[in-house]
């Protein structure tokens, strides 16, 4: 395997026989000569603090129903506080639990809307954003990002022109999900000055927010701590799902400035849809997986930078901006002559699963999207495999 590898005591120093073994999506739900690049699940040994908390739960038998939330609350406010100097809870602020940024998301829409109501979003974006949309009988209002090839930016006129033309909610998705892009402060503020004066609701989906890498160039930065219009019209979600590695433990968390702005429709008991292993990984996360995750930061970094030496040596037809943040590599593929869906090439002849390009929306055709939160030497028998379905 390759040369540099990750080394011994990373989190990233795991064997594909011991990953083959694992239950989760992203491992069991394919072929067995599969190697899985595609759902966002990392390939990491977990932050000591969180094995920690939950061998405290299995000691105890503790797996009842979701607990108290205030526990919760609290490690994510002081999280919050320390890393983003941000405090969800100031004054009237009010941070709930919930068992998914999902869950979260399409309680909110359903709670705030009516069929055929129309809700924006910047593709390429989230894949799942869409059935959650659609699911709900809205209407899916795509405002495209523009300049992809250089990272990403919202198109602010698009936006506006969708708000005036009666879109309802914005579901903005920030860090950027599969771009990587970290969105700027003052377009965020003019996102809520938009959404403000049309009447809109701000949905922040920030679950990708404390992956940002270290060496970006730009910080995360809270929707509600933009301003006042944010604070009006914003909802928050936020989750350790992704940079802790917790998805399958269901545990998220939503954040408004003021408790009288939780929409009034939203189901009261949300708080018992979280686990409660949930529970006690995200406490355990909150506050004593800082260094694990500063580590995790940094590996994700070297690894998208990895990426393009070995892009460049074993598939020079694929294009590739770096992302700022988070562990996913969109790929744009259209030259490699594999049609719409590469994705379906790389897993066919190449034995390894991206995620669709097109099932990301208007601007995934012809592009897949490569999980490279792994090793080193994972990630490169990624990329054999993709360019071996090239020589087939
Ligand atoms: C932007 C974004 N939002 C939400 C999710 C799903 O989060 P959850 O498992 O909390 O529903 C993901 C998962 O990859 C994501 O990338």
């Amino acid at each position: 395997m390759s040369a540099a590898s990750t080394g011994p005591g990373s989190p990233f120093d795991v064997t594909l026989e011991e990953m083959r073994l694992h239950r989760s999506a992203k491992w069991s739900r394919v072929k067995a000569d599969v190697l899985p690049a595609w759902t966002a699940e990392m390939d990491v040994r977990t932050a000591p603090a969180i094995a920690e908390a939950l061998h405290t739960a299995v000691d105890r038998s503790d797996f009842g129903y979701a607990g108290h939330p205030k526990p919760v609350v609290d490690a994510f406010a002081g999280f919050a506080r320390d890393v983003w100097d941000w405090d969800p809870v100031a004054g009237t602020g009010s941070v709930r639990v919930m068992g998914d940024v999902g869950v979260g998301v399409q309680e909110i829409l359903r709670a705030v809307t009516s069929p055929g109501d129309r809700v924006m979003l910047n593709p390429p974006v989230y894949l799942s954003f869409y059935p959650w949309i659609t699911g709900l009988g809205l209407v899916p209002d795509d405002v495209p990002m523009l300049d992809q090839d250089r990272g990403g930016r919202l198109d602010l006129e698009g936006i506006e022109r969708s708000l005036a033309g009666g879109t309802r909610v914005v579901l903005l998705c920030s860090p950027h999900n599969p771009l990587g892009m970290v969105t700027p402060r003052e377009d965020l503020a003019a996102v809520a000055h938009l959404a403000r004066a049309h009447g809109a609701l701000v949905i922040a989906d920030e679950i990708h927010a404390p992956l940002v890498h270290p060496g970006s160039e730009r910080q995360f930065v809270p929707f509600l701590a933009v301003s006042d219009a944010a604070r009006e019209v914003g909802i928050a979600l936020h989750s350790p799902s992704k940079a802790w590695n917790l998805a399958g433990l269901k545990l998220a968390v939503g954040v408004v400035a003021d408790r009288s702005r939780w929409p009034a429709a939203m189901t009261g008991g949300l708080d018992w849809g979280a686990g409660i292993l949930g529970q006690y990984a995200a406490v355990a996360a909150y506050t004593g997986g800082r260094e694990w995750l500063d580590v995790v930061r940094r590996e994700i970094e070297e690894r998208a930078a990895q990426l393009q030496p070995l892009l460049a040596e074993h598939l020079p037809g694929v294009r590739y901006h770096r992302p700022s943040a988070s562990y996913l590599a969109w790929l744009d593929c259209r030259e490699l002559g594999l049609g719409d869906d590469p994705a379906q090439a790389f897993l066919e002849r190449g034995r390894v699963l991206l995620s669709p390009g097109p099932a990301f929306g208007p601007g995934g055709t012809g592009f897949a999207r490569l999980n490279i939160g792994t090793s080193q030497e994972l990630m490169t028998e990624a990329v054999r495999r993709m360019a071996s379905a090239l020589d087939r």
